[in-house]
């Protein structure tokens, strides 16, 4: 069975970073039942969930995506490009010990695991305003031994890699042509967001499943008519604060 390791949404969210997105108030009690409904989700999809506690003086931690990539062999704990977000990793670190073998990225290296698309041993990185060249390089290097190729991808006018492309089937990747250029992904059956709706690349996939985000219904559609099997969530608050459905877990 695999675990979803979560973390509960910080009273602070309203303080929390964001880069393209104007502040709007954020409804905490919303958000946290918002959040409760997401993990009985991945629960529903066969996950144990393990949530760890939120923190007043971390706005963004219930985004534990950026914190780590979690891989068969290890993990790699990343060093997140917004200052404010660092000190989110000591309590992720602490928790995937129990795990995983432990990498770090190191300063000046920064990386945000919403950057990091693993598609089999492929790993695209975005080259956002969060991930810089030397953690693309580090990562690169702790993972090439196990036969992970590295490659970072240039992102334009969206927060990182995985606002703009997911993957939803063994063979297929939803994505936003606008942010990422579709050209890097050839060897993949393509399906593009509605232009109305252009943060609707981010969806996670979990065995056949695809957690996907309620607001999105032109996209959604789009999905369903490919025969996949969507579990529509309301991230609506979350995503006020930048935030999406593949950011709200790290699965191992
Ligand atoms: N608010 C999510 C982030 O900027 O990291």
């Amino acid at each position: 069975m695999p675990t979803a390791l979560t973390r509960r949404v910080s009273p602070a969210i309203i303080h929390c970073e964001l880069t393209h997105l104007e502040r709007q108030p954020i409804d905490y009690p919303n958000a946290l039942r918002q959040h409760a409904a997401y993990e009985a989700c991945l629960e529903a999809l066969g996950c144990r969930v393990q949530q760890l506690p939120g923190d007043r003086g971390m706005p963004d931690c219930v985004f534990i995506e950026d914190t780590a990539l979690v891989l068969d062999e290890v993990a790699v704990i990343t060093r997140p490009g917004a200052e404010s977000r660092r000190s989110e990793t000591a309590a992720v670190s602490e928790a995937l010990a129990a795990y995983r073998s432990l990498y770090f990225i190191e300063p000046p290296g920064t990386l945000d695991g919403g950057d990091i698309l693993r598609l089999g041993k492929s790993l695209y990185v975005g080259i956002s305003g969060r991930s810089n060249a030397e953690g693309i390089r580090q990562l690169s290097s702790l993972l090439g031994p196990s036969g992970y190729t590295v490659q970072g991808v240039p992102l334009s006018d969206c927060l990182h890699l995985k606002s703009a492309v997911t993957q939803v089937a063994d063979d297929i990747l939803l994505v936003n042509p606008r942010w990422v250029d579709p050209a890097v992904f050839v060897d993949w059956r393509l399906v593009e967001v509605d232009p109305q709706e252009p943060y609707a690349a981010n969806a996670l996939l979990l065995g056949e499943a695809v957690v996907y985000p309620s607001a999105y219904t032109r996209t959604a559609a789009r999905l369903e008519r490919l025969g996949l099997s969507l579990r529509l969530v309301d991230a609506s608050e979350l995503a006020k604060a930048e935030g999406g459905v593949t950011c709200c877990s790290l699965i191992l």
